[in-house]
């Protein structure tokens, strides 16, 4: 197991050196009192004169502490603050402003400063926030190693979440992952299920052997038993010859079954047997086989409401049931918005071979105030569409879609086309409906006129006549 913790590892700073500060600021009349004052004081100063030397300083050597002005040429010092959030996830940064509204400090706190002092300073004050900053920094980087003493922690790199309902998810995961416990992960579209699979495998020592995820909701359920146990040559009429099942194809690993809730009731008996007595039989065969598959299932439904309606069976919920990891919606963590926009913005920069683009303040507060029904996967959409059309180094308010930004769609639409005719804006607003629902059911159209309550073949009508373009393919 990775003797490692989930926040970035903060560099190990030696107590026998001095400690070292960098000071962000244009006015050179600030930085040289600022570095006086702080020299006095047994630290060691670098400055800058804008944030770009001040991000070079910052990939070049180690620091304590950053003193970041906001007023900067170039970028502002929140566009400076969040490209550091993003490198240094922990290095402790106190802001300076002549403008130290309350908004100012507000946002400050959002992008993850640690402190916001207001010019003319009070030499007294700032060097106790200093202090106070690096004192808390270095208790957390302790706190870190002791944890880590106690008690093993692990490593989810891509797993973004510093909110206390992730962290308490976290820390469930490193506890189960090693265990063969069947684990039942839940939560609504979007939450990260499937990535929450992934890291119980790969925290297991089943690592190196198969992670096999099943759709269970997308194959259909007379194929689903042949997909899941295999088939002998002729056990069907299209079985012309033998195929092996993904039970044995993830033997000795984990085998994910996803959307477990719509699993049709006669698969779910065979499941059932195949979880008490770890053998199965191939559909067609008469030999009986042996697997060793860790089973972790997933489920954005009730499934306890799935067998009161006599829809999922309740032994084989029980035996699913044994430990439940239940994912919290973004909404309910939005301390986690700001980390998770760090993340996507880095990530679709770098897949789309962009320089690194931040978000302007107001972008950051209409990202926090929405409630993300989509969860973190629109979240993830909403970033990609904005890095992708913004032509501008700072994304603007005005690329989030409208209804991130209280506007109401019509009003856009209506003032947009003004000639327009009735039929022609109630097609636009069709289309922007009809894409917004592909969008979030990840382009399965067949869900999404499950959704709309329509049949799929009207459903690909409208797509057809209204020119919709089908922009992503399903994952797997
Ligand atoms: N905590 C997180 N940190 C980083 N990325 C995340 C996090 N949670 C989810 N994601 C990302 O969001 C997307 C959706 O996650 P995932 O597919 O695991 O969700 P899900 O719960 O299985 O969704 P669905 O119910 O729609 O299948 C993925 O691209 C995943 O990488
Ligand atoms: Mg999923």
């Amino acid at each position: 197991m990775p003797d490692v913790v989930h926040e970035n590892p903060a560099p190990e700073t030696d107590s026998t050196l001095p400690l070292r500060i960098i000071i962000v600021d244009d006015e050179a009349a600030i930085r040289e009192s600022l570095q006086l004052l702080l020299e006095m004081e047994g630290f060691e100063v670098a400055t800058a004169p804008d944030g770009a030397k001040g991000l070079k300083a910052l990939e070049e050597s180690v620091f304590d502490l950053v003193l970041l002005d906001l007023a900067l040429p170039g970028q502002s010092g929140f566009e400076i603050l969040q490209t550091i959030r993003a490198r240094h996830a922990n290095l402790p940064v106190i802001m300076i402003t002549a403008y130290g509204t309350v908004q100012n400090v507000v946002e400050a706190m959002h992008f993850g400063a640690n402190n916001f002092i207001q010019k003319p300073w009070d030499n007294e004050k700032l060097l106790a926030d200093i202090r106070g900053a690096i004192g808390q920094h270095r208790v957390e980087i302790e706190n870190i190693h002791l944890k880590r003493a106690l008690k093993q922690r692990y490593s989810f790199e891509n797993i973004i979440g510093k909110s206390e309902p992730m962290q308490a998810v976290l820390d469930l995961v490193g506890q189960v992952a090693p265990s063969r416990s069947t684990i039942l992960v839940q939560g609504e579209s979007g939450t990260g299920k499937e990535l929450i699979a992934k890291a119980i495998h790969s925290h297991s020592p089943r690592r190196d052997k198969p992670f096999v995820p099943v759709h269970t909701g997308a194959v259909p359920s007379d194929l689903l038993e042949s997909t899941l146990f295999g088939h002998v040559k002729g056990a069907f009429t299209s079985a012309i010859a033998s195929k092996k099942g993904l039970f044995e194809i993830a033997n000795g690993g984990t085998l994910f079954l996803d959307e477990i809730g719509t699993m049709a009731l006669d698969t779910q008996a065979k499941l059932l047997r195949v979880l008490q007595d770890r053998k199965f039989m191939l559909v067609g065969g008469v030999q009986e086989l042996q697997v060793d598959v860790r089973i972790v299932a997933a489920t954005n439904a009730d499934l306890r409401q799935a067998v009161r309606e006599g829809r999922f069976r309740e032994d084989l919920f029980y035996r699913l049931n044994v430990i439940t990891i239940d994912l919290p919606p973004l909404r309910n963590r939005k301390e986690d918005i700001p980390l998770l926009v760090a993340h996507c913005l880095k990530r679709f920069c770098e897949e789309n071979q962009l320089p690194l683009r931040t978000i302007s303040s107001e972008t950051m507060r209409a990202l926090i105030d929405h409630s993300w029904p989509g969860n973190v996967r629109e979240l993830e959409n909403v970033i990609e569409r904005c890095v992708v059309l913004s032509t501008d180094q700072t994304i603007p308010r005005e690329l989030l879609p409208d209804h991130l930004t209280g506007r109401s769609y019509e009003a856009t639409l209506l003032e947009r086309n003004p000639d327009a005719s009735l039929f022609e804006i109630v097609d636009q607003f069709e289309k922007h409906i009809i894409t917004d629902r592909l969008e979030h059911c990840n382009w399965n159209q067949t869900e999404a006129a499950e959704a709309f309550r329509i049949p799929l073949s009207t459903l690909n009508q409208k797509i057809k006549r209204l020119n919709i373009e089908i922009r992503k393919k399903l994952k797997d």
